[in-house]
């Protein structure tokens, strides 16, 4: 979606195929609709009066030209006050503004948004909002399609405006931001018979070979063997896949700056391995790799943007299936840090990939580092599929993300990660046992990465619930790539 900037004092002169005008309450018309108004001897009036349209929020009306008016279409929005509406009136104005545009088939828009205005936010949230939103809105998947889907038309908006240098970076900003969101829904809608460890990586070699800032390099099985990540390589001794470890390297920032740290869970395909999954629903899990797609989202996003820091990116991808030489529930496995593991179920699989790439992760002396994870069913119990389950062993960093998500409505709520959770995780023949018992599924598998991170600025995403949809639209969010994006914005 092309999105640009572009201010007039005529909106009845302009030659568009669709101008989006907002309507306020009480007949109130925006400057824009009361300029159009105007040319057209006071036919938007005589509407409202009429009761065609109405201030109410989100109520519209699509013009098929009017006289005086050079435009092919015209919609009119109702958009209540107009003034200082709250964040989710204005993401539904967009929505609305969205789908009514789709309907009418134009490919370009202008929108006269110049008078509205939101609580506590400025016009460059908002320009981001809608880059964000429209940009978000084009996608479509068609990779495994016979027949593509007809999608949507629409090609270009206009916000009119006056143009402005940080106006214009919001906008850029919200298009690097769409982008990688749109990348992370495309890897985990791709089925598993598509999107294996390997293709993950060739994705990322991909990316690495677009940008020259971007290195990128995979660690291979035998190479991890030699780490000694016998943790992470329990998970995928039962299937023929082979795992791999992606690790990208993005030079922003000064050389001796430290790096932001990423780590994803990628499991391409979680059958829960011998403590094996109930088979309703198991095809979500090829989504299982949803925490891998968003690393390489906001991958996408900073790299577009090239912002001026370090980052450095790990995704721990493998499959996760039974067979005759899977890990069987009771083995006992090495992790990398040196502590042991008793596998009580082999389905709590992303937790055992993701403490060797913890681990590993600590040689790049990274100053913070994020994992996101489709970890725990109990997140999605506990938060339902709104909110992120944030953990984090420092509370200002926990904030900073929080606040992150909140600015591009991606949200994440945090959940303690108290050391009264902790003795659930007892093993009597290990350090430490994989599964903590049917209490605080979320906050024992939080407790567990915990005991490999200890020394790091580190925060916890599970975000099982708000990753993918389910139902009649079943697909990925693109979450948390706006909330990751959005905290290492902050950070250039
Ligand atoms: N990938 C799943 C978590 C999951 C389940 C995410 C359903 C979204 C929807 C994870 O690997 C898993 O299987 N976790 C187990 C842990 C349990 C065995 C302690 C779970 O949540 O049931
Ligand atoms: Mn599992
Ligand atoms: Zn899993």
């Amino acid at each position: 979606m092309d999105v640009i900037i572009k201010q007039t004092s005529n909106p009845e002169s302009i030659r568009s195929q669709c101008l989006v005008v907002p309507i306020y309450e009480k007949g109130k018309l925006s400057k824009a609709a009361g300029q159009i108004d105007k040319a057209s001897g006071g036919q938007i009036k005589k509407m409202i009066k009429r009761g065609d349209i109405s201030g109410k929020l989100n109520s519209h009306l699509l013009l098929h030209t009017l006289n005086g008016v050079k435009a092919e279409r015209i919609l009119l929005l109702g958009a209540d006050t107009g003034k200082k509406i709250s964040e989710a009136d204005f993401r539904k104005l967009i929505h609305t503004t969205l789908s009514q545009l789709d309907k009418s088939k134009a490919k370009e828009a202008c929108l006269f948004f110049d008078d509205l205005s939101v609580a506590n936010r400025d016009a460059q949230w908002m320009a981001e909002q809608i880059a964000i939103s429209s940009g978000n809105h084009i996608y479509q998947y068609t990779k495994t399609l016979s027949k593509p889907k007809t999608g949507s038309s629409l090609k270009k908006l206009i916000l009119m405006t006056k143009s402005t240098a940080a106006l214009r970076k919001a906008v850029k900003q919200g298009k690097a931001i769409a982008n990688g969101m749109n990348t992370a829904k495309e890897l985990g809608n791709l089925p598993g018979n598509i999107c294996t460890p390997s293709y993950l990586a060739k994705e990322a070699r991909a990316l690495g070979r677009k940008y020259s800032s971007l290195s990128v390099s995979i660690l291979e099985e035998k190479k991890m063997r030699e780490l000694g990540m016998g943790s992470l390589l329990s998970v995928t001794a039962g299937t023929d896949q082979a795992a791999k470890l992606i690790v990208m390297n993005y030079k922003g920032g000064k050389a001796n700056q430290k790096p932001h740290a990423l780590v994803g869970k990628g499991i391409t395909f979680d059958s829960g391995g011998i403590s094996l999954k109930p088979g309703a629903r198991m095809d979500e899990m090829k989504y299982d790799m949803c925490g891998a797609a968003s690393v390489l989202g906001a991958m996408t996003a900073i790299t577009e943007l090239q912002l001026p820091i370090n980052v450095v990116a790990i995704i721990a991808a493998a499959e996760n299936m039974p067979a005759g030489g899977a890990t069987k529930p009771g083995d006992v496995v090495t992790s990398m840090s040196g502590q042991t593991i008793e596998v009580l179920n082999t389905d709590a699989e992303g937790r055992l990939v993701l403490c060797d790439a913890l681990t590993y992760c600590k040689k790049f002396k990274p100053q913070s580092v994020i994992d996101i994870a489709t970890l725990t069913g109990a997140c999605v119990v506990a938060l339902g599929k709104h909110a992120t389950g944030l953990y984090s062993n420092q509370d200002d960093f926990a904030e900073e993300l929080i606040t992150a998500g909140e600015v591009v409505g991606d949200r994440a709520w945090q959940m303690p990660l108290w050391d009264d959770y902790q003795p659930q995780l007892n093993s009597n023949f290990a350090d430490i046992a994989n599964i903590g018992g049917p209490e605080g599924g979320s906050i024992t598998a939080a407790c567990f990465l915990s005991r490999f991170t200890k020394d790091l600025r580190w925060a916890h995403l599970d975000i099982a619930g708000t990753a993918w949809l389910s139902g009649a639209n079943k697909g990925a969010t693109g979450r948390p790539v706006g909330l990751l994006t959005r905290y290492l914005i902050s950070k250039s």
